[in-house]
């Protein structure tokens, strides 16, 4: 089996940081997002990986490589524009061949992988089968209507007025029967070739399409509350590991991973927590559920349940919580030690202060 997997796209719901970087590389305990999803293909069986990549392709292709580190090998598919999930089924004809094919979206995390679905999926080979999850609102994503053995009936991209309340999240296994699918739909009202419309056209011409329900954690990280939420979930599994230096005035307390080239002096780091290589804590405390990217610099600061990427520094902000804070941000005093605010904030940036 191949696997595809869809990191094109726009990710407005993700700015600023969309602007800058593709949503899929945002990192989630110091991993890129991507990783834990060619993680999923590669223990579905998968290891010939086609990644669809739009704008954002250079940085793709310097943080995953070939994939060989990862354990897979990767075709890069180039889309020029986000004209849907069923016109990445289309661009990949070549590479996906005959072949069976997982396609995993490149902005949805589940963290107990999709190995079981897979071997379903081997075992019976429908058509189609898709992974299902129940949700509070279905109506922000595609929606599964099923009958009592599994077999879907109907499904809608993003319904006003949800048929059930099992939402698709980002998994999919295919025959090639779905490339004379995704060949026969037509746009969408939004424009896109909607891969549930592809689907649906296979159960319209008497295929069998089945669904899995996956009642494990599942988050598509499109929003900055979700992959805060994601960031938790995934420093559960943090165990303990310190190769940085820590003063005798410092304290570890819990899981925490002190990387390489870390200096950690006068601070406190309360686990869940990873502290990327090359950082510097100084006077400072640090977590629970806090993930600091590579040479970062916290200083006199207080940050717990945030995010901060390579090269962030905080300097004298107490009581930073539930934060993402972007590549070489700087947070902090100004220079000349005024008592005004100075903000340079990036388009559609989010700051709240406390009053
Ligand atoms: O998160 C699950 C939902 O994902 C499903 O319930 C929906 O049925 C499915 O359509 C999708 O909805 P989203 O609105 O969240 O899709 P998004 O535009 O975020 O794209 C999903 C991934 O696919 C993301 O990594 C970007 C990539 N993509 C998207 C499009 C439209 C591409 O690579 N090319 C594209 O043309």
């Amino acid at each position: 089996m191949k696997a595809l997997v869809l990191s094109g796209g726009s990710g407005t719901r993700l700015r600023p940081f969309s602007y800058s970087m593709p949503k899929q590389l945002i990192p989630v305990a110091n991993r890129p997002v991507l990783e834990y999803v060619l993680d999923n293909a590669r223990t579905a069986g998968a290891t010939d990986i086609g990644v669809i990549v739009g704008d954002g392709a250079a940085q793709i292709r310097d943080a995953l490589g070939d994939g060989s580190h990862l354990g897979v090998r990767i075709t890069y598919i180039a889309q020029s524009r986000p004209l849907g999930l069923a016109h990445c089924v289309r661009l990949a004809q070549d590479f996906l061949g005959d072949d069976d094919f997982a396609m995993l979206l490149g902005d949805n995390i589940l963290p107990g992988g999709v190995a079981d679905i897979a071997g379903e999926f081997t075992a019976r080979r429908p058509a189609a089968q898709v992974v299902v999850h129940k949700v509070a609102d279905p109506s922000a994503f595609g929606v599964a209507e099923l009958d009592e053995n599994g077999r879907v009936l109907r499904l809608a991209e993003k319904p006003a007025r949800p048929r059930s309340d099992l939402a698709l999240i980002g998994v999919y296994f295919f025959t090639p029967a779905i490339h004379e699918a995704v060949r026969a739909i037509a746009p969408s009202a939004r424009g896109e070739l909607e891969i549930t419309d592809a689907i649906q056209w296979l159960v319209g011409h008497g295929a069998e399409v089945r669904a899995s329900e996956h009642s494990g954690y599942w988050r598509d990280t499109g929003r900055v509350e979700d992959v805060l939420d994601c960031n938790r979930k995934l420093l559960e599994g943090v165990r303990y590991s310190v190769q940085g230096e820590v003063d005798e005035h410092s304290v570890l307390a819990g899981p925490v991973v002190i990387e390489r080239g870390v200096r950690v002096v006068r601070s406190h780091v309360q686990g869940p927590a990873v502290i990327g290589a090359g950082s510097l804590l100084d006077h400072s405390s640090v977590g629970p559920n806090s993930s600091i990217g590579r040479d970062c610099v916290l200083r006199d600061t207080h940050l717990a349940d945030s995010i901060a990427l390579d090269g962030a520094s905080v300097t004298g902000v107490r009581g930073v919580h539930g934060s993402l804070i972007g590549r070489h941000a700087r947070v902090g005093p100004g220079k000349g030690g005024t008592a005004h605010h100075t903000l340079v904030v990036g388009d559609h940036s989010t700051v709240e202060v406390a009053v």
